[in-house]
């Protein structure tokens, strides 16, 4: 690959990793090393071949990363007032600004996803700071009216222990929206990263240690799912759950948080409906199909994978997406193409069984439908951006989430079939809708079951909007004062006076 006057970008290239990469668990303000010395491999998936090593670790190392964030609990952080949390929270956003290029490097490389994409993330993190630094000291509660003879009044008290699951399509993105709301509640943490993309977390955990937050109080264990994540979820220590990933782990996260009757949130993905209306501003919809359905080709809970769109407009419609998509050049993500890498093998032929069984059963494929390979990077996990047409509302293609670049067609004949289609799965975590009409926009939003609704802008919106989903997507709301509060648990007293 040719050099990109990037040293970091080149040195990746031209060696195949990166210098520096952090090394062992995070606990107690500190790197360690697993406890079974056992390891595992990172993969780059723009090559299909690993670049790095890191600590699988299992119930040993959780059990020493729980204690150590129970004893901080207790520690110098319970002591700290709400403004010195919110000045350690907006230090670690400045810091985070400063090193964002080296943090957005090891994210593309360790998820695959575009360079741009990766630098977008992480201005999104540095908001998460920033924003949950200044909401540590407002958390504020309530005077209940009780009368002459009673003074009553509600307080915000940090949950405690917070487990972090977090999954490998948004690395840091996930870990810092939920890391950050439990800090500026006085929580503490042990993070879990993917087993796909272990590197920023700990990367974050090291940052914001360095950004004055006591020993103990963000911990991070690698390793995967059965070995470090379920026993992490089982701990009786653990307070609070914060889980983003696949229905069929939520579930057993859940049955296994009744256990010892432990808070959760859960965030399951989606199959999301974009609704383009034929009054629309086409050209805005056509940049928000793109974007809803091949931004981080496709790997995204939120992503607007089903196309619903006006049978006026949809001859002409298709014909300018399909002119757009398959003019796509995929690539190493490090190298800026339109269209990046799948995380894993194991997702690719996920996306492709998907794909194959649709056109078994006759689904008309208008472009893509095939495992791609790049020129560029030789190896790696590519699929080609993909359009296929539905056959009805319970056609596979409209009920399962693909999680690739595979963008479902649905054509309705008004804005009432439209919600019929966009209500018809059982999930139900974000909507968009493309309209200049104010009132079917509006209705559309009234009577469609989502999360958040997103009119004329898909993905519009920060940290200060709420998320999460309904019905099969989950519950529970991250971002926004709504993530916060998450984290807190609501205590009221009252005195007779
Ligand atoms: P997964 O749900 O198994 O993994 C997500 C996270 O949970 C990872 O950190 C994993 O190590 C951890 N985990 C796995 N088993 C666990 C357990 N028993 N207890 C505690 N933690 C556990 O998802 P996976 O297998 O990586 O992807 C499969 C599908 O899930 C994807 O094809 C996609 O449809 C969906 N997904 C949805 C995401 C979202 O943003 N909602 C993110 C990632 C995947
Ligand atoms: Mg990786």
């Amino acid at each position: 690959m040719n050099a990109h006057g990037d040293a970091l970008v080149d040195e990746v290239l031209s060696t195949g990793t990166l210098k520096d990469l952090p090394q062992g668990h995070f606990i107690g303000g500190r790197f360690v090393k697993a406890m079974s010395d056992n390891a595992m491999e990172s993969f780059d998936p723009g090559r299909g071949r690993a670049f790095a090593r890191f600590a699988a670790g299992d119930a040993a190392d959780v059990d020493a990363a729980v204690a150590s964030a129970k004893a901080a609990l207790n520690g110098p952080w319970r002591q700290m007032s709400p403004p010195e949390r919110g000045r350690i929270l907006q230090k670690a956003a400045a810091l985070l600004r400063e090193r964002a290029h080296r943090f957005a490097v090891v994210e593309s490389l360790d998820s695959g996803k575009r360079l741009v994409e990766a630098e977008g993330d992480l201005r999104g993190v540095s908001r998460a700071f920033e924003y949950y630094a200044g909401a540590a000291d407002k958390l504020q509660g309530d005077s209940l009216p009780l009368g002459r003879n009673y003074i009553g009044f509600t307080t915000e008290e940090p949950v405690g222990v917070t487990a972090q699951i977090i999954p490998w399509n948004y690395p840091l993105s996930t870990a810092a929206r939920g890391i950050a709301p439990a800090l500026a509640a006085g929580c503490t943490v042990v993070a879990k990263p993917a087993e796909q993309t272990p590197f920023t977390t700990l990367m974050l955990a090291e940052l914001l240690h360095e950004a004055g937050l006591p020993d103990g109080v963000l911990n991070v264990i690698t390793g995967t799912g059965a070995q470090a994540g379920a026993p992490l979820v089982a701990h009786p220590d653990v307070d609070h759950i914060t889980f983003t990933g696949s229905v069929a782990t939520g579930m057993q996260v859940m049955r296994s948080a009744a256990d010892h009757v432990t808070r959760l949130i859960l965030e399951l993905g989606g199959k999301s409906p974009l609704v383009v209306l034929a009054d629309c501003n086409i050209d805005a919809a056509l940049s928000g199909v793109v974007e809803a359905i091949y931004e981080n080709a496709g790997q995204i809970c939120s992503a607007g994978s089903r196309l619903i769109v006006e049978r006026g407009i949809a001859d002409e419609f298709l014909g300018r997406l399909l002119a757009r998509v398959e003019k796509f050049k995929i690539g190493h993500g490090l190298t800026n193409p339109d269209l990046g890498p799948i995380n894993s093998l194991r997702q690719l032929e996920a996306i492709d069984g998907h794909v194959q069984r649709a056109i078994a059963a006759g689904n008309h494929v208008h472009t893509g439908g095939a495992i791609a390979k790049s020129e560029a990077t030789g190896g790696g996990w590519f699929y080609q951006p993909t359009i296929i047409s539905a056959q009805g509302l319970s056609d596979p293609l409209v009920q399962e989430e693909i999680f690739g670049p595979v963008l479902t067609v649905q054509i309705v004949n008004d804005i009432d079939e439209a919600l019929i289609a966009a209500n018809a799965t059982s999930y139900a975590l974000v909507a968009g809708i493309y309209s200049t009409n104010i009132v079917s926009a509006l209705r559309f939003a009234r009577d469609v079951d989502a999360g958040q609704v997103y009119i004329n802008e898909f993905f519009a919106g920060g940290i200060e909007v709420p998320f999460g989903g309904n019905r099969k997507s989950g519950f529970g709301r991250e971002k926004g004062m709504a993530g916060v509060r998450g984290y807190c648990k609501l205590k009221s007293v009252v005195a007779r006076i």
